[in-house]
């Protein structure tokens, strides 16, 4: 029997197809690594797709998450508390109603976002774990390391109030609120 004589059937022409493809793939991610043929500059904008993939797969990880325990309503006491904590932590990155976050936090890839409306994007639940977990690849940190379970809800009090606050509410809060000794 002659060599061209010997069929192949077609599932092993797929089988040899898939291994080619996968060694294509492999090698290319090899290159991306040992090359640095990634820019992990952060003042190089992500690719408007690669954002939206990365911000999509964000918020669903979240709704998967985070189920759904929450307190029922917050105290006045909370949202005050919390607001200390925000304005100390969060607004640098985050701003606040009539603040404006530090010009570095705009050299950040992914760029915080300003808040001002999160609670209407996300549960009491969710807000929690991202303040408390924090989200990978970015800047955003896992603040339950610094913060006890009750100071994070009480930053989800101040930020489910946020919305309703104005400029000058933010401003009031920060006249009532002690001076803080840490260093922001
Ligand atoms: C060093 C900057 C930085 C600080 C400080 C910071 N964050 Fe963030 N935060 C980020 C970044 C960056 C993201 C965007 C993550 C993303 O794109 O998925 C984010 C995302 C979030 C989100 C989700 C926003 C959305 O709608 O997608 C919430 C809520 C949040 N942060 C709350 C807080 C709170 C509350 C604090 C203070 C306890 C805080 N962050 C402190 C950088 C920061």
């Amino acid at each position: 029997m002659k060599l061209a004589d010997v069929t192949i059937p077609a599932f092993a022409w797929a089988i040899a197809g898939w291994l080619a493809g996968l060694g294509t793939l492999g090698a290319v991610g090899l290159a991306v690594l040992v090359f640095g043929l990634f820019d992990v500059r952060a003042s190089t904008p992500d690719n408007p797709l690669f954002a939206w993939a990365t911000h999509t797969t964000m918020i669903h990880a979240t709704q998967r998450r985070a189920g759904s325990s929450a307190p029922a309503r917050f105290t006045a006491a909370q949202v005050q508390a919390g607001f200390a904590d925000y304005d100390r932590l969060c607004v640098s990155c985050h701003g606040g109603p009539g603040v404006d976050r530090q010009r570095w936090a705009s050299g950040m890839e992914p760029t915080p976002p300003y808040l001002l409306d999160a609670a209407r994007n996300w549960t009491p639940a969710q807000l929690k774990m991202i303040i408390g977990d924090g989200v990978r690849m970015t800047g955003m940190p896992a603040w339950r390391t610094a913060l006890s379970n009750a100071q994070q809800w009480d930053i989800v009090a101040f930020v489910e109030a946020m919305p309703y606050l104005s400029a000058g509410d933010y401003q009031k809060l920060r006249a009532a609120s002690p001076p803080d000794s840490d260093c922001h």
